[in-house]
């Protein structure tokens, strides 16, 4: 059953109605942020998980002739939360939502954006047409780890970058002039955005990977570290494994501190204590995958994509 519009609501709804904001369930504070920085009107979701897994979502505000953003990340379980994204567009469509765009800070399966090994899929490929099957009509994610990836979208599908962000919050800490280090070559362009903020030196190591094993070998040319505060940034930090391997280097070359920064703070298993461990001060995410380390939030950059859209 909708509810009604509450006065307060009719109020904010006359000074900025250009779309909604639907909380999903995965992302719901910062849902909550882009409502409030925005000033869009939320639509809440109600969800539980069946006895036998399966999810279940209900829009419990009107969507009739509005344009809905759905902010929904998908970060574990992945699976689970691409289909309630499905659903809730399914939802939106099916309750005469005009256009459906999906936010979605982590998106789950990019990183399968090729064939690596004869025999297998392109995940993102796959992903993306469910998505379109169940109703979205355009995409916002955050550093996507390769943007070819959004080639594989049958609608217009883009890509924000949080570094800015993420070197902001160091830079008020005092960082200033922080050694910017990449962990390989493709993140090197991460590194640039940093040392841009920071106004620093930037560099890269280079990461070699066995496609079979998924084992990473890094190597690093000399590096002027020594003596200096390093901030390791990278897209995905996921077994912590590439922020351990760099780590070690840095600590051979000199560098009197290490930190380590990343937009999405997969941290599986033990990587938080792994990279602890290995002399790093302190683990800095977005949240993009809400945790302890999402010290820095993207609301204000999705929140001025939705704007702008
Ligand atoms: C891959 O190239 C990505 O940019 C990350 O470096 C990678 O996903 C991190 O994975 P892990 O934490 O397992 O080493």
């Amino acid at each position: 059953m909708f509810k009604g519009k509450t006065k307060s609501q009719t109020a904010r709804v006359e000074g900025n109605h250009k779309m909604k904001i639907i909380l999903g369930p995965s992302s719901t504070e910062l849902a909550e942020k882009i409502a409030d920085l925005t000033g869009f009107e939320k639509v809440s979701v109600a969800s539980r998980v069946f006895p036998d897994g399966e999810s279940y979502v209900r829009l419990e505000n009107s969507v009739m002739d509005e344009h809905v953003a759905i902010v929904n990340t998908t970060s574990k379980p992945q699976d689970s939360n691409l289909m309630q994204l499905g659903f809730l567009a399914n939802a939106a469509k099916r309750n005469g939502a005009k256009k459906v765009t999906a936010i979605v800070p982590y998106l789950a399966y990019a990183r399968q954006d090729r064939i690596f090994l004869e025999g297998e899929n392109v995940s993102i490929e796959t992903v993306a047409a469910m998505l379109k099957a169940a109703g979205i009509d355009q995409l916002v994610t955050a550093n996507i780890h390769a943007e070819t990836a959004l080639d594989k979208f049958p609608f217009p599908a883009k890509t924000l970058t949080a570094i800015p962000l993420l070197a902001e919050y160091f830079l008020k800490k005092g960082f200033t002039k922080a050694f910017a280090l990449a962990p390989d070559k493709g993140a090197m362009y991460i590194a640039q955005q940093a040392q841009q903020i920071l106004g620093g030196e930037a560099e890269n190591l280079e990461k070699q990977r066995d496609r079979h094993t998924g084992q990473t070998t890094q190597t690093g040319v000399h590096l002027k570290v020594k003596g200096k505060t390093v901030i390791i940034f990278d897209d995905i930090i996921s077994t912590g494994g590439t922020i351990v391997g760099a780590a070690k280097i840095l600590r051979e070359q000199g560098a009197a501190r290490i930190y380590t920064a990343c937009v999405h703070g997969l941290l599986v298993g033990d990587a938080e204590k792994r990279i602890l461990d290995a002399g790093v001060e302190e683990i800095v995410a977005t949240d993009s995958v809400p945790s302890k380390n999402s010290k820095v939030t993207l609301a204000p950059l999705l929140s001025e994509a939705l704007k702008a859209l």
